[in-house]
Formats: structure tokens, sequence, C-alpha cells
């Protein structure tokens, strides 16, 4: 449903925002481009949606090219963006079916998009008294108005309180149940990708540095890691224990804090490392998460779950 080949973009002024990029998303499928702010996911939505036009390479929704058949290609998809698009003096119902007008699609599923979108008991209010969360299902429910096969999402869920927006993310959750739609979504939050997506990319300055299923990304660090934290330097502490033999290049340090994969191999390795004359200010035990994945691929954090 999605193609994307070797795409670029660098922008007037010479930012490289994406670097010749490769993915495919099959029909139905929830993807999602994972990396921090500046990792070049909206500039990819731009380009998917035609407002960001590519430097080089292709992108194809439903096998139409987004550079040469630009109006076939936003015929097949919508997009919810981080900015509000709605009119906040009227309506919902207006909203939507003003939207409805312009892409001359039938009004007659407003009322079932909304109730999708748990919204159908607000349409006849003015937006200007939705909540936050309220809003942005509107926001969903507008794009689905013009019944896309593809949808894209550039960061759903910023800007809301975790409550509302793991509530958003049932309501996502409940879209991909549908089956028919194609998903994409841009996110910060680790938690999302995991919960909500079939695949991940981890975009990291322009390139997607790994791809692959939420399961697939967490088992290149094994079953289990090792987390130290010392008094002092962690690169001090690895050394020490590459010198061992007790730490892998799969090892990594962030300022004094040490993850270390541990392989199945029966040696208890908290118990091994104790004995060393380390400065051990903690030492647990836990099971692989994204952001270690991330943190191992670009030495750098993504945000915290919220
Ligand atoms: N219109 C623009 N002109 C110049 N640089 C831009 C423009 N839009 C984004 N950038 C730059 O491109 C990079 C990627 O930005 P963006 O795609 O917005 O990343 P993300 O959505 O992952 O935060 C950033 O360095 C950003 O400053
Ligand atoms: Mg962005």
């Amino acid at each position: 449903m999605i193609e994307v080949e070797s795409l670029t973009k660098v922008y007037p002024g010479g930012v490289q925002a994406v670097r010749e990029i490769d993915f495919t998303v099959e029909p139905g499928e929830v993807f999602a481009l994972l990396g921090p702010n500046g990792a070049g996911k909206s500039t990819t939505i731009g380009m998917l949606t035609t407002t960001v036009e590519p430097t080089s390479g292709r992108a194809r929704l439903a096998g139409y090219d987004v550079a040469t058949e630009p109006l076939a290609a936003r015929g097949v998809s919508s997009v919810v963006f981080q900015e509000s698009v709605v009119d906040r003096s009227l309506t919902g119902r207006r909203n939507l079916e003003l939207h409805a007008r312009l892409w001359g699609t039938r009004s007659a599923r407003i009322d079932e998009h909304a109730g999708v979108l748990g919204i159908a008991d607000l349409l006849d209010r003015p937006v200007e008294t939705y909540s936050g969360g309220q809003r942005r299902r509107l926001e969903i429910a507008r794009a689905l108005v013009s019944e896309p096969r593809v949808l894209f999402l550039d960061e759903p869920t910023v800007g809301l309180d975790p409550l509302i927006r793991y509530e958003l993310l049932d309501v996502l959750a409940g879209l991909r149940d549908r089956g028919d739609l194609t998903l994409l979504l841009t996110t910060h939050y680790l938690d999302e990708a995991e919960r909500l997506c079939d695949r991940v990319a981890i975009m990291h300055l322009g390139e997607i540095v790994a791809l692959d299923t939420p399961a697939g990304l967490r088992a290149e660090l094994g079953d289990e890691l090792v987390e130290l934290r010392v008094d002092g330097s962690g690169d001090d502490a690895l050394a020490t224990l590459q010198e061992r033999g007790m730490a892998g290049t799969d090892a990594f340090v962030v300022g004094s804090t040490l993850t270390l994969p541990v392989s199945a191999n029966g040696v208890d390795a908290p118990a091994e490392i104790r004995k060393l004359d380390l400065p051990v200010a903690s030492l647990t035990t836990r099971r692989p998460t994204l952001d270690d994945v991330y943190l191992r691929l670009t030495g750098g954090r993504l945000a915290e779950a919220a």
C-alpha cells in the first residue's frame, strides 16, 4: 500500500532531513516511524502526502507515485496533522459535512465515523466546547470522511494528558481492528509504537536505523538486560567488564549507566559483576524495551512514556 525507495529530502539551506529511506507497508498494516524531534518523521509524512517535494527517490501509495500522480495519491490517503485544522466556531457535524462536500463523499457515514471515534454525542456542539482529546478525535473522524485507504497520523497523541492519550490509543486500535485501513503514524513515544504497531521503523537523523516488529527489535537484545549504575564513569566500568570478557560489543553506556544484554548461558551475571571491584550504585536485571534498542543504535534517549 505504501512503497518508499531511496526517498530523500534536502531543504533549501542544505538540511538533510530525510536520507535515502526505504520501506514498504502492507495493506491493513499499522506502521510507525519512531524517533525524537528532528529525526525526519514529519518530512517523510509530508512527502507521502504531497505537501513536501522529494529531492530524490520515489514513493507510491496504492501504486500511485506521489511526485508524478499527486492527485491520485492524495485521493487514496488522508492525513491528521499535528496542528488543528477544524473550525472551532462550527459544530463537529458541520465540520465533517463541509469536509465531505469538499471530497464529494457521502455525509451518510458521518455518524458512523463519529461513532467509531467515540464522539457521536458531541457532534452537534460547537468544537470550541470540546476538550483537546475530543478535538483530536474529531480531526481523525474528519480524515476518515474521504474514505481513505491509507491514513497518516503525525504525532497523534502529542500534547494530550496520559489518560486521554491512552483512550485515543484504544480508538486507534479500534481503527486497526477494522482491518481495511492502512495506518502510518509517527511518534516519539515508545509505548505507542509497542501497543499499536505491527512494525516500527526507528528514525535517527533522517535515516532508518532499524525496522522490524516491536518483538523483533527487542529480540536483538536477548531476553534479559543487566543495568548497572556506577559512581563515576560508565565507560571505565565497561572497559573493566570487557577486559574480563563479561561485556560484548552489544553493551552500551549512557553517562554512569551501563546496559549489558545477557545471554541465557546459565551464568548469574549480576553475581559475577558484584565480585568485581566496581563502584556499583545499583544493579538490576530487566527485560529489554524499545528504548534500549533505540539507545543502543543511536546513543540517545527517546521520550519516556507519559
Ligand atoms: N521547512 C523546513 N525548512 C528547513 N528545514 C526544515 C524544514 N522542516 C523541517 N526541517 C528540518 O528537517 C529536520 C527534520 O525535521 P522533521 O521532519 O520535522 O522531523 P520530526 O518530525 O521527526 O521532528 C530537522 O532538522 C528540521 O529542523
Ligand atoms: Mg514532526
